[in-house]
């Protein structure tokens, strides 16, 4: 497993963005796909768009960290549209909506956040008694913010004190072993997403155990309407699936 210095430069986004949109737009209606995106990354960059996006601050607020999208700058912002996935953090009521669906005792499984921005899921997690809890991330300013958010991070609540957030690229991840709650909020395109679930299976064939996979906002869930995934919950908002 490779982690640390991850550099995803901007060739390779360009790269990434072009084999997520040609097979299925072709050339065309991906050049126009492209302008199209361009033109929204623009307007997302004036200070009105700008400042909308601090409505998701509540939380820092309250826990003294730095977990808005309202901040992250516009290079990281600009890869972003290139990768086809924008930083967004979880709303905190849905995440603890979510994680209470789970019928586990938390001190048996990793809570693994795929593409985990600046980290407030690794915080809100940290409020379970979780083995541990890890995320993944792709890009480096991403990564340094939620390492410093994790240092910060102090709640009368705090369970689970064993964090850790890598800057690594979600395809190459290799899952640890244990029982696992893979948690995923729109990270990844459809071609990258299937990469990371078959991954994820073929961790489950080397050493069978049990993993949950929370699903928000599940755009790719027909990946998972297969063995060995078994849907267990979903709402409009949210997909939750067990090993079967
Ligand atoms: C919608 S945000 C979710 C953030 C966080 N999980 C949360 O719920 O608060 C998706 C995140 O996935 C990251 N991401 C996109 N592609 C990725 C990849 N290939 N590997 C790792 N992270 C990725 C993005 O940078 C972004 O931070």
């Amino acid at each position: 497993m490779r982690s640390g210095n991850h550099r995803y430069t901007l060739i390779r986004a360009a790269r990434d963005w072009w084999s997520e949109r040609a097979p299925k737009l072709g050339i065309m209606g991906a050049v126009r796909q492209l302008m199209r995106e361009m033109y929204e990354f623009v307007r997302d960059s004036t200070p009105e768009r700008k400042r909308l996006r601090y409505g998701d601050i509540d939380y820092d607020w309250e826990h003294r960290v730095d977990t808005t999208e309202a901040t992250v700058s516009n290079a990281t912002r600009f890869l972003g549209t290139l990768a086809i996935s924008l930083y967004q953090p979880t709303e905190p009521a849905l995440f603890h909506q979510m994680i209470a669906q789970l019928p586990i005792d938390h001190r048996e499984f990793t809570f693994v956040d795929i593409g985990a921005g600046k980290g407030r899921t690794l915080l809100m997690a940290s409020d379970y008694p979780f083995q541990r809890i890890l995320g993944v991330e792709l890009f480096e300013e991403l990564n340094h913010i939620a390492k410093e958010n994790i240092r910060r991070y102090k709640a009368e609540r705090q369970k689970c004190f064993a964090i850790e957030s890598q800057c690594l690229d979600a395809r190459e991840f290799v899952f640890p072993q244990e029982p696992l709650v893979v948690y995923l909020f729109n990270p990844l395109p459809e071609n990258s997403f299937r990469r990371v679930i078959d991954n994820l299976e073929l961790s489950l064939q080397q050493k069978p155990r049990e993993i949950y996979i929370v699903y928000h906002n599940p755009e790719h869930r027909v990946f998972l309407d297969r063995v060995p995934w078994r849907e267990f919950a979903v709402t409009g908002q949210f997909a939750i699936y067990r090993t079967a």
